[in-house]
């Protein structure tokens, strides 16, 4: 495969890119983002057409620091403040009542904003040095997989992008898990790299069910899908039984290991596409620690599309 000619490990590169209002692909401990300067309408609308993603679907705003969360809300909650000193940097989203500032493009309209700062040395030199927030979705075609290596970027989104920083593969592999802290008391909307046991105990409890229909549009019911059938198995003994029925079938099961698991989930799924399979067996992690997540993407990925 011929390298993308805009793939390096440049800073340099990437901040000019930004100051242009082009789009960068930036790594972060969960899986590459898609990120332009967060204050550049024109900027953020490339975006969306990049990805061909809905115009009303809200972008995370990416920050160097939790100082600076202060900055992007008009008011902190309480559990906004407590989850992001106990996870930030790393794979956790919160949503916050917005400040005046924060561009309708970046929300969708809403009345709050996503705010995450990322865990990967890449990522914070680059945000560091840029100063501001980078609005920034998984750097994936809309509704398809998300990447977890710079290549898988490259074939998304090929010329679409105008620079793609290479921080190499993402240590998490699945998506930040999603806060929000405007509700009380807080709901997760999106299971992610921060177990929801880990943010039940750092709210001492006070934790609701996500409620209202698709609040986060990584909510809807088919999402992260890859083009190969996914058939869920609840164990390892279904998943041969399973695989004896379909000719061609990939088996993932990484249940052994939740981090390997998540890991490298996007990476099996994408790989199961190139090979050209019709049908992925996917073994079920049991409901705990990051065994959430791994089943909340499993069964977007299983769910049939609309058309
Ligand atoms: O780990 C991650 O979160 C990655 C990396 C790149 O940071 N980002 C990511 O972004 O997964 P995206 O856009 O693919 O998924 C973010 C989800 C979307 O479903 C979006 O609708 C939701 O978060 N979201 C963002 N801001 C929101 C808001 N203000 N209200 C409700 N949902 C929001
Ligand atoms: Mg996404």
């Amino acid at each position: 495969m011929t390298q993308h000619p805009r793939l390096g490990t440049s800073i340099e590169r990437a901040l000019e890119v930004l100051a242009d209002g082009g789009l960068v692909a930036i790594p972060t401990e969960t899986v590459y983002g898609l990120a332009a300067d967060a204050l550049d309408p024109e900027a953020v609308n490339k975006i969306f057409a990049a990805k061909g993603r809905p115009a009303d679907h809200p972008l995370i705003v990416h920050l160097a620091k939790a100082e600076q969360l202060a900055a992007w809300a008009s008011e902190v909650p309480p559990s906004a403040a407590v989850l992001a000193d106990a996870c930030w940097p790393g794979p956790l989203t919160v949503l916050v009542p917005r400040a005046p500032h924060v561009l309708d493009v970046v929300t969708g309209g809403r009345p709050t904003v996503g705010i995450r700062v990322p865990a990967h040395p890449l990522a914070t030199e680059l945000l560091t040095r840029f100063g501001g927030g980078l609005a920034a979705p998984s750097a994936n075609r809309f509704g398809r997989v998300s990447p977890t290596t710079a290549e898988h970027v490259a074939a998304d989104l090929g010329d679409d992008v105008d620079y793609i920083l290479d921080g190499g593969p993402c240590p998490v592999g699945v998506e930040s898990t999603i806060v929000d802290c405007t509700t009380s008391p807080a709901q997760v909307l999106r299971p992610g790299g921060v177990p929801t046991e880990q943010v039940e105990a750092l709210l001492q409890g006070a934790l609701a069910a996500a409620s209202g229909p698709s609040r986060a549009a990584g909510m809807l019911a088919s999402h992260y899908a890859p083009r190969a059938r996914v058939v869920l198995a609840d164990t390892p003994i279904v998943a041969q039984e399973l695989l004896a029925q379909h000719a061609d079938a990939v088996l993932i099961d990484g249940t052994a290991d939740l981090v390997t698991y998540a890991r490298d989930l996007y990476a099996l799924l994408r790989a199961a596409d190139r090979a050209g399979t019709s049908t992925v067996i996917a073994v079920m992690p049991p409901a705990a620690g990051l065994g959430h997540a791994i089943r909340d993407r499993l069964s977007k990925a299983a769910a049939p599309t609309d058309g």
